[in-house]
């Protein structure tokens, strides 16, 4: 098969693919994250080897050592993407080379060996092609979970000198249950996700090991999110477990967190600024607090509030609580501003409209 930083990936054929009839009752309705497609790519690292053994073949369990380094230090860190049906028969991903590239800063934070953007594409792109059939029809995706971990066998602390990357896919509809209402979030004013210094600008897992007591803490609250604030003063509003803020003013601004280290650079994000500032929407990168949206929220001055990144895609935010009480972004519901950046990116991922930035990278 092809090239790819001088690595040839060897395909190996499935034993027993998922009956097409099966696969179209899956699409149906994939919901988020518990179905799979049925292949893989799997490429290893060995120090002084570099990487090798890129594979296609069916998706399966893989044998580890219990003394394996992540399940001890939890060196580990992943991406993801969606790969899109279009009109054509084709398909396509949105962004795949800013996936390497973060994937490349989130190795280097957590001491592991850097990937060839090349070949994390490359991968990419054998994994959709083989299966293609299972990208969903509609305003389904395929969600690719590229992801590397330690896998030397050895219980010391340091950076491991073999690895596992790994390509999974899965059909996805939409992340929240609640497809067109606004979400609720829940402000954890204790419990933080990263702090200065630490890996809150990393994509590995355990950031999200660390947002789950919250998580389950606004999942009591009744929110679907939660919303972190700053580690050092819990005053600053940072990100929430899994996706960018942005807010929007009745003078038609925008405002999100910078990225100070502590928060991801998400993907969505960066093309939600770019597309806005082509619309002439002045956006802001600058901290705002939780006071201030609470004030906002109440003056009127505030007038939406939206979530974003890959799996969330931009969702409103209608309700907002926390132990110091709860308020509501406007009418509760997506307002103009999430809506028309929200079908601005879509019809450019989904090469439903123009791509004036180059985002949409082909696969067939
Ligand atoms: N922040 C966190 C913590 C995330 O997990 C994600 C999702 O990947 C994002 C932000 C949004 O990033 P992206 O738009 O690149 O998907
Ligand atoms: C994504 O949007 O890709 C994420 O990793 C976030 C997670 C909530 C699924």
């Amino acid at each position: 098969m092809s090239q790819s930083s001088a690595l040839e990936f060897i395909r190996q054929a499935h034993p027993a693919p998922t009956p097409p009839d099966r696969r179209t009752a899956i699409l149906r309705d994939p919901g988020f994250g518990r179905v799979f497609t049925d292949h893989m790519v799997t490429i290893r690292y060995t120090e002084g080897k570099g990487w090798h053994d890129a594979v296609i073949g069916p998706r399966g369990p893989i044998a580890m050592d219990p003394a394996a380094a992540v399940l001890h230090y939890s060196q580990e860190i992943f991406e993801g993407l969606k790969a899109y049906r279009t009109a054509d028969g084709g398909a396509v991903m949105f962004r795949p080379g800013e996936n390497a590239r973060r994937f490349q800063k989130s190795a280097e934070r957590l001491a592991m060996p850097s990937l060839p953007e090349d070949l994390f594409v490359a991968a990419l792109e054998h994994l959709v092609s083989i299966d293609r059939d299972w990208i969903p029809e509609g305003d389904g995706s395929l969600y690719l979970r590229p992801f590397m971990f330690a896998s030397e066998v050895f219980l010391g602390v340091k950076p491991s000198s073999e690895y596992l990357f790994i390509v999974i896919a899965s059909p996805v509809g939409s992340y929240f249950k609640s497809k067109d209402s606004a979400v609720s979030v829940w402000v954890s004013q204790d419990l933080t996700r990263a702090a200065p210094g630490g890996t809150g600008a990393a994509k590995c897992g355990g950031n999200y090991a660390a947002s789950l007591l919250a998580q389950m803490e606004a999942a009591k609250e009744g929110c679907e999110q939660v919303v972190f604030l700053d580690a050092t003063e819990r005053r600053w509003i940072e990100e929430l477990g899994g996706m960018n803020i942005f807010f929007a003013f009745e003078d038609g601004s925008m405002q999100t967190p910078p990225l100070g280290g502590t928060i991801l650079p998400g993907i969505t994000r960066a093309s939600i600024i770019a597309l806005a500032r082509d619309m002439g929407i002045t956006v802001r990168e600058e901290p705002y607090s939780f006071d201030q949206w609470r004030a906002d929220a109440a003056s009127g001055r505030l007038k939406e509030t939206f979530a974003c990144g890959t799996a969330a895609v931009l969702t409103p935010i209608g309700t907002v609580r926390s132990r110091d009480g709860n308020f509501t972004i406007g009418n509760g519901r997506s307002a103009a501003q999430t809506e028309k950046l929200r079908s601005t990116l879509i019809d450019i991922q989904r090469t439903r409209a123009a791509d004036p930035h180059g985002w949409v990278h082909k696969v067939f």
